[in-house]
């Protein structure tokens, strides 16, 4: 991965770097979180990419749940607790299930409340013949959230009229000590847990986003070490290049001067669900408090023909964060002899020459135009590349949250909707 910030983010060099100085003391206490290697800090979740005990716990439970005839799981939860998932997921294989339909196995995603995919789902499970063709993995740091419990209802209900007994197709992740985990270990569901102080937006290296993962015979290897080698870099001193505290030192600095969105402009059409991704871990991490920066996910080149007027001519309160792939997977290219020539610039060039020239002219339109961006090229889309896109946005909203003086860690506001949701259902 290369981050590229010199010039293009429109600060000078000296105001960078003061910013990441007065990161050092925080550098520092993190390299100490670091070496401790345990879950007892706030900023624990940079270590679970190292934890080879969780790995093989998650990896063990996938082996005995994974069959020949595994084709859908099911991974019921929202948020923090599936997120992460879904953005791996669909950067490799869901953004392709359309085109692959015989590809299994498939995660089905249910999150929020949705009568028609319920009833749809429902009619999935009841045309399967055989119950180790599906499973179910049912997500709630909290173990409370009414959207997860709904869903999980509704499913567990289908499961049990169609095959009967079922227990041993659904795993729970939960906090050790929450409803969903006395419930899982009274009833005799398999459960898998992950830190305390681990949020959900912070948790994709554990068990909440390894364990369906591996179920769909993902290298979790790969994406582990991804995110282990950014750990390092990400924790370099303040007089080395450390991405993640460059990245959020300009954020920061643009966000006092009034810059409050983060555009992320996503040349990979399959990775909007990352983008998703960093939409929650920026909006609950440094949204509070009366502070914040909007995050935004913007796809190339197809937003370019909906909202591009309106980055490059409309008010110049954004900073955004260019992210493209360098490697093309496959070699696609455009007939020689063209049948219609509606532009005669593209015979015999290649699809991602195509791409690219789309991507250097429109960083060359915000040049012109004077607009702050960032660049994240990204060798290819691969588990790796991943893994280390994630923690490098994990570390620099810690450093952000540290510069922005907020609670990173906790969402106190996400609560306020739970409980009048809780309190309203109760009158119905
Ligand atoms: O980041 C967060 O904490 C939230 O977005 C939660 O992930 C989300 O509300 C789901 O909560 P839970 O995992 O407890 O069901």
């Amino acid at each position: 991965m290369k981050f590229i910030y010199k010039e293009i983010a429109r600060l000078s060099n000296e105001s960078i770097q003061q910013t990441i100085n007065s990161l050092q003391d925080y550098i520092t206490i993190l390299n100490d979180i670091a070496k401790a290697n345990t879950y007892e800090d706030l900023e624990c979740s940079m270590n679970l990419p190292f934890d080879t005990e969780l790995l093989k716990i998650v990896q063990g439970l996938a082996s005995k749940k994974i069959t020949d005839k595994l084709k859908y799981v099911i991974l019921i939860g929202i948020g923090g607790s599936n997120l992460g998932t879904k953005a791996i997921y669909d950067a490799l294989y869901g953004f392709y299930d359309l085109l692959q339909p015989t590809r299994f196995p498939k995660i089905i995603f249910l999150d929020t409340q949705d009568e028609e995919v319920l009833a749809k789902t429902k009619i999935l499970i009841e045309r399967l013949s055989d119950k180790e063709e599906i499973l179910v993995n049912a997500i709630s740091k909290s173990g409370g959230t009414t959207e997860t419990a709904a869903n999980l209802e509704v499913i567990y209900a289908a499961l049990t009229k169609k095959f009967g007994d079922v227990k041993d197709r659904i795993v729970f992740t939960t906090d050790v000590g929450s409803k969903m985990y006395q419930i899982a270990t009274k009833k005799g569901i398999d459960v898998l847990n992950l830190p305390k102080l681990v949020g959900g937006r912070f948790s994709v290296f554990s068990a909440v986003g390894l364990f369906p993962l591996a179920c769909i015979g993902f290298n979790l290897e790969n994406l582990l070490r991804g995110a282990q080698n950014m750990r390092s870099l990400c924790l370099r001193s303040a007089s080395e290049d450390n991405p993640a505290a460059i990245s959020a030192a300009i954020l920061y600095l643009h966000s006092v001067s009034g810059i409050n969105i983060n555009d992320n402009f996503i040349f990979l059409p399959q990775l909007e669900s990352l983008g998703k991704w960093y939409r929650q871990l920026m909006g609950e991490s440094i949204g509070k408090e009366n502070k914040g920066i909007t995050p935004t996910v913007s796809i190339g080149s197809t937003d370019l023909h909906s909202v591009g007027q309106l980055y490059l001519g409309g008010p110049k309160d954004k900073i955004s964060t260019f992210i493209y792939g360098e490697h093309p997977k496959y070699e696609v290219i455009v007939p020689e002899n063209t049948e219609f020539d509606l532009v005669d610039t593209i015979p015999q060039k290649q699809i991602h020459t195509i791409m690219y020239a789309i991507v250097e002219g429109t960083l060359s339109a915000y040049t012109k135009q004077e607009l702050p961006y960032l660049v994240v090229a990204l060798d290819k889309i691969s588990e790796e590349s991943l893994g280390e896109f994630m923690q490098f946005k994990m570390m620099e909203m810690m450093y952000l949250g540290h510069l922005m003086e907020v609670t990173t860690f906790d969402q106190p506001q996400v609560e306020l909707y739970k409980v009048e949701t809780k309190r309203i259902l109760n009158t119905k």
